[in-house]
Parts: structure tokens; sequence; C-alpha cells
């Protein structure tokens, strides 16, 4: 009787086990890639807080990146980042403006024939974009909403910088002018719109695709849509940590903030905060009509979904009213969630991932070698099942880099932020300047936990923060740190800062 129904129980075991295999194999093609990028979204100030279904849906389905970090606190140079795999240092975009590199013609010859969405491209993926690009694409300098950078198939460019309404987008290499209408423009709805009609001809058996949906939420001019106008009435910025609190012993640009701020400014920074998490809603209900359409289309076993931000944000911290470009960890540090084919749910990962390893992950997924010449790390071990790397072949430290943005006719304040310079909204400083420019190296391990700075302004100045023992980053360590962890520090920063692919790597 036991024997009999052991016999049964295997036959059983080794039937289902067929049924799997198969089932497998009918559907095991490439996966679909989706990756949803949105605008100056934090994690450190309560950045993820209003996404609740993004983070039912993917977070909890998934794994959730506690490490995950940009390599430049800044729109234009970190999207290169993330197209290129490379740091600033090597793709050469240091800042916002063309000149600088930002979708400028020498980057188009040379680093965008080299984006991530080529190799997809060469794998037979059908690829589609939807959303803000790169701040200064479409531009007359740039080549015009006609250029339509290789690689895209469904190509939804935004002309410029984030925008909500009123704004132009290059379909397929075509303009299409956008004015106020709710139903008809509001972007985010746009691009959930635009990525409907895509899904609709995609099917298990099509072949596979690549997805990009670049919000605007949550950068300026942070118009929330009609029905979140009024949403989040009552919230306010968080006031801990460093919010409000003179950073004495920073580099100039923190030294010169208005300290404490005066009450108006603190009630503008609540306000953009409500609006930043009103923006969002939006964004949230994108990503779970992209999970609804996926499932319907019965594409969801098969597609990995991404969800991160170019960089980070900060609203009073050290008194600095609303901005990135800084260093810190409120303006460094981004979300990152995963989920897909073989994604156990509910993880929580602590490797440090950078906005340069998506690239070459992209590419992995693809099943292709990640290209040697970038810089980012392939994390797609990481996403398997009950996946276990060694500490010792996963990197350790990176590098932050930031040109610090100036404009020579503004005398007064030399930052180059038209927002917070023309219009100051009840606190006037200084949220870039020119000596605003640094490199530094952050290393988080087991048992290390620093950021070590070095500025390019007339001090030279420099910064260390063990934030094991200073989480907020309160106070500059730099005259009491001993001197081998500030010499390995120095060493470390000396190599990665002009690191070149595999050289990158493991530091
Ligand atoms: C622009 O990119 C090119 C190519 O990477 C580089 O040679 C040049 O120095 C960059 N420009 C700036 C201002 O960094
Ligand atoms: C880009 O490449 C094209 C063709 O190779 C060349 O004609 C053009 O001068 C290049 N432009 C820049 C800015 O490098
Ligand atoms: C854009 O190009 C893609 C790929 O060729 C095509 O399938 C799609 O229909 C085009 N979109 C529009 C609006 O013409
Ligand atoms: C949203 O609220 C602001 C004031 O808080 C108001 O100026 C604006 O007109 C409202 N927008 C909509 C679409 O209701
Ligand atoms: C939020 O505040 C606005 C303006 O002060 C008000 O019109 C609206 O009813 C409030 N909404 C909620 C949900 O409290
Ligand atoms: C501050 O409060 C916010 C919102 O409650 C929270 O997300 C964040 O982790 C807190 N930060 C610190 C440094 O305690
Ligand atoms: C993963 O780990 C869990 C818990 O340790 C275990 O039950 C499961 O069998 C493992 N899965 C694989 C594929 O190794
Ligand atoms: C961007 O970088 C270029 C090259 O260094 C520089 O000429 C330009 O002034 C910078 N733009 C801003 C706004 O700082
Ligand atoms: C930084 O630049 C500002 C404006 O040009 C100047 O006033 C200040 O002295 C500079 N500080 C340092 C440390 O270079």
């Amino acid at each position: 009787m036991e024997g009999r129904g052991r016999g049964i129980f295997s036959m059983l075991s080794v039937l289902i086990l067929l049924n799997v295999l198969q089932t497998c194999a009918s559907k095991k093609g490439p996966p679909n890639i989706v990756f949803i990028l949105t605008d100056d979204q934090d994690t450190v100030i309560g950045g993820e807080t209003p996404m609740t279904k993004t983070k039912k849906l993917i977070g909890d389905e998934g794994i959730i990146f506690r490490n995950m970090f940009v390599t430049s606190p800044l729109c234009c140079p970190s999207r290169s980042s993330i197209l290129t795999g490379n740091y600033v240092h090597n793709h050469g975009a240091v800042n916002n403006s063309v000149d600088g590199n930002c979708s400028s013609p020498i980057w188009q010859n040379q680093s965008e024939m080299r984006a991530f969405i080529t190799y997809l491209k060469k794998q037979k993926y059908t690829t589609f974009f939807a959303g803000k690009y790169l701040n200064m694409y479409g531009r007359r300098e740039t080549g015009g909403p006609e250029h339509v950078p290789p690689g895209w198939d469904w190509w939804n460019g935004l002309v410029g910088n984030s925008r909500y309404y009123n704004y132009h987008l290059s379909v397929n290499g075509t303009v299409e002018n956008h004015k106020d209408n709710y139903e008809n423009d509001y972007l985010t709805n746009i691009i959930s719109k635009r990525a409907d009609d895509f899904l609709q001809l995609q099917s298990p058996d099509s072949g596979p695709f690549f997805m990009m949906l670049s919000t605007p939420a949550c950068h300026g001019p942070l118009i929330p849509a009609p029905q979140y106008n009024n949403s989040f009435n009552d919230t306010k910025a968080p006031r801990n940590g460093s919010f409000n609190v003179y950073g004495k012993d920073k580099h100039w640009l923190i030294r010169q903030a208005q300290f404490p701020m005066p009450a108006d400014g603190i009630a503008n920074i609540d306000k953009l905060f409500r609006r930043r998490w009103r923006t969002l809603l939006s964004v949230d209900d994108m990503v779970e009509n992209v999970i609804n359409l996926l499932t319907q289309r019965k594409l969801l076993d098969n597609t990995y979904l991404f969800y991160s931000s170019d960089n980070g944000y900060h609203l009073g911290q050290f008194s600095m009213p609303h901005n990135k470009r800084l260093p810190y960890e409120f303006d460094v540090r981004v979300p990152l969630m995963v989920r897909g084919p073989g994604i156990k749910a509910g993880q929580l990962r602590e490797e440090i991932i950078l906005n340069i390893d998506l690239a070459p992950t992209f590419i992995a997924l693809s099943a292709q070698t990640a290209p040697s010449q970038m810089d980012g790390m392939p994390f797609h071990n990481l996403l398997a099942q009950n996946a276990t790397i060694p500490a010792s072949s996963w990197r350790e430290s990176f590098v932050i880099e930031h040109q610090g943005a100036y404009n020579e006719i503004i005398p007064k304040c030399p930052q180059f932020d038209h927002m917070d310079l023309s219009h100051c909204n009840k606190i006037c400083v200084c949220e870039d300047a020119k000596n605003n420019t640094y490199s530094c190296v952050r290393t988080l391990s087991a048992d290390t936990n620093y950021l070590y700075c070095v500025f390019e302004d007339t001090e030279n100045f420099e910064e260390f923060y063990d934030l094991n023992k200073d989480p907020d980053q309160l106070s500059n360590a730099i005259q009491t740190v001993g001197k081998s962890v500030l010499m390995d520090q120095r060493k470390k920063l000396m190599e990665l800062s002009v690191c070149q692919g595999p050289s990158c790597h493991k530091i």
C-alpha cells in the first residue's frame, strides 16, 4: 500500500515536471524588459512613500535594492550614464547644457551609438521609448526632433526638459504638439497610453521587447493631475536628519546657505514636497496600468520590470531649499525595484547597485556579454533565485562626480539655477556654483560606510563622513579621521576617477 502510493506520487511528479518543462520551453525566448525611470525621485526624504501600488506590484513581488546610487546627482549626466553604462569621466556629458555634452553632436556621434538599446536592437528586440530623454534632446543645435536616437523603433521623445503640459513630442521623428488638456496632454498619462498602444500589439510569440517609460514626475514644474491636486493636504517635508541644519564645516556652497530658513521658505518647501508626491500618484497609476496590460497580454511571466530614478533630491537638508547636485545621501540614493522571471518575491538586497549597472544588466538579460567599454557591472546574477554573490566579487566603492554649473552673467550668485535664482522662492541661496565641482568616493561594505570628497575650489576643500557613526552626514570628520583610512580613500578616489571598463569594477 505504502509502496504503491509512492509510485503514483512519483509518476505524478514526473508528469508535473514534464508539464512545467514544456510550459517553460514554449515560452522561453529572451525576456521582455520594461524600464520605468522617474525624474528627481529621492529615496531618503520619503520620495517613495506615495508609490503604494508600485511597491506592491514591483518591489514586494521581487527585489528592493536598498543601496542603489547614482554616480552623478544631476539629470543629464546621470541619464547619459544610464544609457551608456559609463561614468561621467568616460561619457563626457558633464552638465545639462549642449556645450557640456548634453545630447550634443559629439555625444550623438560617440556615446549614443553605444547606448544599451543598440545592443538590444542587434538581438532583435522591438524597442519602445516614451517620455523625457536628455534635457537638450530635440533642440535645433542637437539635431531637432527629427533626430531619433539609434536603436529605438517606437520613439516618443519629449523635446527638452520635464514638463506636464504644453510640450512637444518627437514621434518617430515628427513633432507632435501638446497643449493643456488633461485627457490629451498630461504627459505621464500620455506615456501610459502610448505604452498601451505598444503592448496591445505584443504577444508571447511576437518576439522580445524593451520598453522605457521615462516620466516627468517628480521634476518641476510639479503640476499634478487634477484628481490629485488636493492629495496629501496635511503632508509636510520631513524635519528629521539634516533638515534646517547649518553645515558649518562643509564646503562653501553649504556654508553660504541661509540659516535658519525663514518660515515662509519652509512653507514653500512643504508645498513643493506635497506637489512632488501628487505628481507621483500618476506614475503609480501608470505602473499599475502597465502591469495589468502585461497580465492581459500573457506577457508578465516573461517580463522584467525595473523601477528607478535619475537622481535624488533635497528639500531643506543643510538649509538648502530645493534641488539636487550635492554628494550627500539624499541626492545620490535613488529607488531600485526589480521583478521578473525567476525572481523570488519579497527580497531585500544590500549590494551597491549604480545607475551605470543598468545598461550592462539589460544587455546581459538579452543573452549577450556586457560590452567591455562599460564601467558598470551587470547584476543579472543577483536577480536569480537565492543568488549569493560572495562579497569579494562585488564592488565596495564607487565615484560620484559633479561639475558645478554656473552662469557668468549672474555676478551676485554664480549658480545656474533659473528657478531658484530669478524667482527664488522666499529663500535666495546658490544651489550650485562653479566651485561646487567635486569627486567623491563612496565606500560601503560589511564594516565600512564612508564618503570622502574633494572639491575644486580655492580651499581644495575635503569632507569625510563615517556614516555608521554619522548617518546624516552632520559633521565633517576630515580633521579627525585616521590617517590610514584617509590615505586609502584618497587612493581609491584617484583610481576610480580615471577608471575605464573593467578597472572600475570590484574596487
Ligand atoms: C564632450 O565629450 C567629448 C567626448 O567624450 C569629450 O572629449 C569632451 O571633453 C566633452 N566635453 C566636455 C566639456 O567635457
Ligand atoms: C559626426 O559624424 C559625422 C559622420 O561620421 C561627421 O560628418 C560629423 O562631422 C561628426 N560630428 C561631430 C560633431 O563629431
Ligand atoms: C513608429 O514607428 C514604429 C516602428 O516602425 C511603428 O510601428 C509605429 O506605428 C510608429 N508610430 C507612429 C505613431 O507612426
Ligand atoms: C490645483 O491647485 C492649485 C492651488 O493649490 C490651483 O492653482 C490650480 O488651479 C489647481 N489645478 C487644478 C487642475 O485644479
Ligand atoms: C485640500 O485643500 C484644498 C485647498 O485648501 C481644499 O480645497 C481641499 O478640499 C482639501 N482637500 C482635502 C482632501 O482635504
Ligand atoms: C525622516 O522621516 C522620513 C519620513 O518619515 C523617513 O522616510 C526618513 O527615513 C527619516 N529620515 C531620517 C534620517 O530619520
Ligand atoms: C532557495 O532557498 C529557499 C529557502 O532557503 C529554499 O527553500 C529553496 O529551495 C531554494 N531554491 C533554490 C532554487 O535553490
Ligand atoms: C557646462 O559645461 C561646459 C563645458 O565645461 C561649460 O562651458 C558650460 O558653461 C557649462 N554649463 C553650465 C550651465 O554650467
Ligand atoms: C566659490 O565661488 C564663490 C562665487 O564665485 C566665491 O564667492 C567663493 O569664495 C568661492 N569659494 C571657494 C572656497 O572657492
